[in-house]
C-alpha cells in the first residue's frame, strides 16, 4: 500500500511521514528503521555542539554510521550552522536525500544545499515565515503549530496555520508538524491541504530513538495537559534562542521552581548549572528536560518506529477511504 501526494512523489517515498529532525534523538538507527519503513527519517544534529549533551562532527559520523546505507536526510536549527558552517559541508558530502532548516534564516545556506541534489525543507512557524522560506527556494515547508514538541513559536496552532501556509506558498508541498501522533493526525493534515506529515513526540517513544529509558517511560506516562511551553531550559543550558521561541517540554520539578521567573533563573544559572548537567547525565528527568508534544495522549507504548509508520499509514488510508 502507499499514500501518493506531493511530498511522496518528490522525495520517492511510500508514505507521506517524515522523522522530524530531533536533537539528540533522531540518530541514525531511528532515521534508518523511518526509511525502512516507507517514510523518510531525517538525523537531528541540533546545535552541532556539545552543550546540549549531543551533537558536533564526531557525534554526526557516529549517526550516519548508524544508519548505513538508508536514504536518510539530516536537519540543523539554521543559527548553529552559522556558528559551524563545517557541520554542513560533513552533512552535504554524504548526499543526503532532504536538509532541513529549522527556526529561520534559510537565506544564508539555501543555495549550497539546493546545489548538493538534497531537497531543502524548511520548518517555519507563522505565515511570514513560511513566505520568506519560498522565497529562499524552499522545495518543502513544514509548517509546525505550536502543539509541537521541542522549540518554536508560542503563536499559531497545527489546525489553522496549515491550510494559511498552504494558501500562501502554493504549489510548494506543505508538511503539517505538531501534535501528530495517530493516523487520524496524518488523515487530518492531509484534508487541511498538507502533503504530509512531520512527526517528532511519537517516534521518540521507540525502541531505535536516543535518549534515557527514563525519558521514554515518561513519554508514556506523561499527558499532553502535562506540557508548558517554556525557556527556563534554554536557560539554565545557556542557549540563546530568540525572544520569540520557547520549548515545549513535560513540566517537572524544575520548570515549576522556575517557569515564569526568567530573570531570577538567569542570575541563578552559575549556582544552578552542575545540578541541571548533572541531571541530564544520570537521566534525572525531574530536573532535566524532555521535550515533547500535546500528542503525548496519544502515545501508550515505547515500540519499534517501523511499526509506527505503518500504522499511522495504515490508520490514515483506512479513515481517508471512508469519505470516498
Ligand atoms: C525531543 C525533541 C527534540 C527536538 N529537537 C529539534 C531540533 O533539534 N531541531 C528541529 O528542527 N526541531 C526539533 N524538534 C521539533 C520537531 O522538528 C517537530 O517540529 C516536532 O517534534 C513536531 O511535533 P510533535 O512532537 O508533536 O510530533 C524537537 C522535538 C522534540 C520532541
Amino acid at each position: 500500500m502507499a499514500i501518493r501526494t506531493a511530498l511522496t512523489e518528490l522525495l520517492g517515498i511510500n508514505y507521506p511521514i517524515l522523522l522530524a529532525p530531533m536533537g539528540g534523538v533522531a540518530g541514525g538507527k531511528l532515521a534508518a528503521a523511518v526509511t525502512a519503513a516507507g517514510g523518510l527519517g531525517i538525523i537531528g544534529g541540533g546545535y552541532g555542539d556539545q552543550r546540549a549533551g549531543y551533537g558536533g562532527e564526531a557525534w554526526m559520523e557516529n549517526e550516519f554510521r548508524a544508519a548505513g546505507n538508508a536514504r536518510i536526510g539530516v536537519g540543523y536549527i539554521t543559527w548553529s550552522l552559522a556558528k559551524f558552517p563545517e557541520l554542513l559541508d560533513q552533512a552535504l558530502a554524504r548526499k543526503p536525500a532532504a536538509f532541513v532548516l529549522s527556526f529561520g534564516e534559510e537565506m544564508l545556506f539555501a543555495k549550497k544545499i539546493k546545489a548538493s541534489g538534497a531537497k531543502l525543507i524548511c520548518q517555519i512557524q507563522d505565515v511570514v515565515g513560511a513566505k520568506r522560506a519560498a522565497a529562499a527556494g524552499a522545495d518543502i515547508i513544514v509548517a509546525q503549530g505550536s502543539e509541537a514538541g521541542g522549540h518554536g513559536k508560542t503563536a499559531r496552532s497545527t489546525f489553522a496555520l496549515v491550510p494559511a501556509v498552504v494558501d500562501a506558498v502554493s504549489p510548494i508541498p506543505v508538511v503539517a508538524a505538531g501534535g501528530v501522533a495517530d493516523g487520524r493526525g496524518l488523515a487530518a493534515a492531509l484534508m487541511l491541504g498538507a502533503a504530509g506529515v512531520m512527526i517528532g513526540t511519537r517516534f521518540w517513544a521507540t525502541d531505535e530513538a536516543l535518549g534515557s529509558a527514563n525519558a521514554k517511560s515518561l513519554l508514556v506516562s506523561a499527558k499532553g495537559d502535562d506540557t508548558l511551553r517554556t525557556r527556563v531550559f534554554d536557560i539554565i543550558r545557556e542557549l540563546d534562542w530568540p525572544e520569540e521561541y520557547s520549548g515545549r517540554a513535560i513540566a517537572n520539578d524544575f520548570s515549576r521552581q522556575w517557569h515564569g521567573r526568567d530573570a531570577a533563573l538567569e542570575s541563578a544559572v552559575a549556582r544552578e548549572r552542575d545540578r541541571y548537567w548533572a541531571a541530564a547525565k544520570s537521566g534525572d528527568t525531574s530536573v532535566a528536560v524532555v521535550f515533547a508534544g500535546e500528542g503525548l495522549d496519544l502515545i501508550g507504548d515505547v515500540r519499534p518506529a517501523g511499526d509506527i509508520v505503518r500504522e499511522i499509514a495504515d490508520e490514515a488510508e483506512r479513515r481517508l477511504k471512508a469519505y470516498r
